[in-house]
């Protein structure tokens, strides 16, 4: 049984970590995997009554992961702490399955009241490194935590909250774990990015000249009015301009120029 519930702790860290390349490398340099090692006796000791036994192996657990565990929290299967220094998990805090925290993460309370006070995580919740969930909040299935998030309210299942106050900034359709909080498409792609930066910058610069236009004419001049987009826009309420058919305007530049010559 703690064979079975180790190997299946080594393989869900080699799942989660890219960096993770072979189980001996896992059993003896992942302070996380040795944390809840160290947790689960404090937790039987705890559980049997001896409470300072067992908040003093949590303690030398800590000396040893940078890992604070309270003994009295609840942990599901297959959780994982990446790099571990810093992480704090309190005393009523309660973990779903394949839970993953990186480090810096607090699971803290906000009051001094001996009833549950810290937070809940569900089932597949990935918290980035630094984030605070702080006080007796549920944390939905499958959400994610930005790095250096702060979380004080509930957050629905599957949605990714960032900033602080945290704040939701997508909702996601996938359930699977993406290492980092970051699906494989996810991956940002410099070229693609400063592609779409010119686009908006481009997009941006047409509408001011129409603007200039119609106050200057009441109405856009003729070359920007056939201006084709030059990008598709990604956003699919914004309809593609019509082709260009005689006279192309094929640079944004030339189109400023031209609308510049005839209102001068
Ligand atoms: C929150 C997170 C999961 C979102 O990843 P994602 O799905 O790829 O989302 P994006 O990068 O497209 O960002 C979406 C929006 O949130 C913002 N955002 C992302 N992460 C943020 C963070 N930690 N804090 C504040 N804003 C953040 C982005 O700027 C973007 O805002 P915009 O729409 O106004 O441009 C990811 O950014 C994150 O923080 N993961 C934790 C990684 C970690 O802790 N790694 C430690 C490894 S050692």
């Amino acid at each position: 049984m703690i064979f079975k519930s180790l190997q299946e702790d080594i393989a869900s860290i080699r799942n989660r970590d890219p960096a993770a390349h072979s189980w001996l490398e896992v059993v003896l340099c992942y302070p996380g995997l040795h944390a809840v090692l160290i947790h689960r006796l404090s937790r039987w000791c705890w559980a049997r009554g001896f409470r300072v036994l067992g908040r003093f192996i949590s303690h030398v657990g800590k000396i040893f992961t940078g890992i604070e565990i309270h003994p009295a929290a609840t942990i599901g299967p297959r959780f994982f702490i990446d790099h571990g220094t810093g992480v704090v998990i309190g005393e009523t805090a309660v973990i779903g399955a394949d839970v993953t925290l990186y480090h810096g993460v607090t699971l803290g309370g906000t009051s001094l009241h001996k009833g549950k006070r810290h937070p809940t995580l569900e089932d597949g919740v990935i918290v980035g490194s630094g984030a605070q969930v702080l006080g007796p909040i549920t944390v939905g299935k499958g959400a994610r935590v930005g790095a250096n998030a702060v979380v004080l309210t509930d957050v629905p299942p599957g949605v990714t909250m960032v900033g602080i106050p945290a704040r939701m900034v997508m909702r996601r359709k996938e359930t699977e774990f993406c290492a980092y909080g970051l699906g494989e498409d996810d991956l940002p792609d410099p070229v693609v990015r400063a592609i779409d930066s010119v686009r908006g910058q481009v997009s941006a610069l047409i509408e001011r000249v129409q603007e200039l236009e119609t106050e200057l004419h009441g109405h856009p001049a003729e070359a920007c009015g056939r201006l084709p987009r030059m990008f598709p826009s990604a956003d699919p309420t914004v309809p593609a301009a019509p082709a260009a058919t005689s006279n192309p305007v094929d640079h944004p530049q030339t189109a400023v120029a031209k609308s510049r010559e005839m209102s001068s």
